[in-house]
């Protein structure tokens, strides 16, 4: 099956979840949207009114302010994906419970299978935890890009605080900028060292090889 195809029939599977609580107050489960091949995917926390009506994440308030961060390094919705680590909203948007994060996390780590981004920028304490599999908080890690093992595959995890934080916090938020001003940086150094350029591998060929010490690989 092509990989957009089976990202979408993914999505078509997980539209009628059950796996948690969340399933009875929602409107529609907010899968996820954007560029199915992303290099840079945002993992916010759980949509929240706006998203759970319409079916995407982050069309709120937050979201315009990410789509202004966005815009700020060059990128539109359609350049990146975004998810979230719920994808049904809490009651009153209160914070996700422990066993409905552990119910619902399989549904983005198959994301991340499928899309295969370069890096993830988690947006908050509750994305960050759970793909860093650390306890540390949003405040002590954001700016700190992390190499992680998430999916089977090797990626650059980026925390950043949230932007629905940001938005009524201007020390927050021009933190946030400076963070965000980054991300062109990180994804161009994210992407020859997890893959390698063809032309690279040809003149590895094409030459004879040397005694490994000539290398200075050991
Ligand atoms: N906040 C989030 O974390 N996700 C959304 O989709 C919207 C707001």
């Amino acid at each position: 099956m092509a990989h957009v195809d089976s990202l979408q029939a993914y999505a078509e599977s997980v539209a009628g979840c059950t796996r948690c609580r969340l399933a009875q107050g929602r409107t529609q489960v907010v899968f996820g949207a954007g560029n199915p091949h992303a290099d840079l995917m945002f993992v916010g926390e759980a949509p929240g009114f706006h998203e759970d009506k319409q079916g995407v994440p982050f069309v709120g308030q937050a979201g315009k302010l990410l789509e202004k961060l966005l815009a700020g390094v060059g990128l539109g919705r359609d350049d990146v994906y975004i998810a979230n680590v719920l994808k049904c909203r809490p009651p009153g948007n209160r914070d996700p419970q422990p066993d409905e994060i552990e119910a619902c996390e399989s549904h983005l780590f198959r994301q991340i299978e499928l899309i295969e981004p370069t890096v993830i920028a988690t947006l908050g304490n509750f994305a960050t935890k759970l793909l860093s599999g650390r306890p540390l908080g949003i405040t002590r890690v954001h700016g700190q890009e992390q190499p992680t093992m998430l999916a089977g595959r090797r990626l650059l995890l980026y925390p950043l605080y949230h932007p629905a934080a940001a938005l009524y916090t201007p020390a927050m938020l021009k933190v946030l900028e400076s963070d965000f001003a980054r991300i062109p940086e990180l994804i161009g150094s994210a992407m020859p060292e997890l893959a390698p350029e063809p032309a690279q591998e040809l003149t590895l060929v094409a030459t004879p090889s040397p005694p490994a010490e000539q290398l200075g690989l050991f």
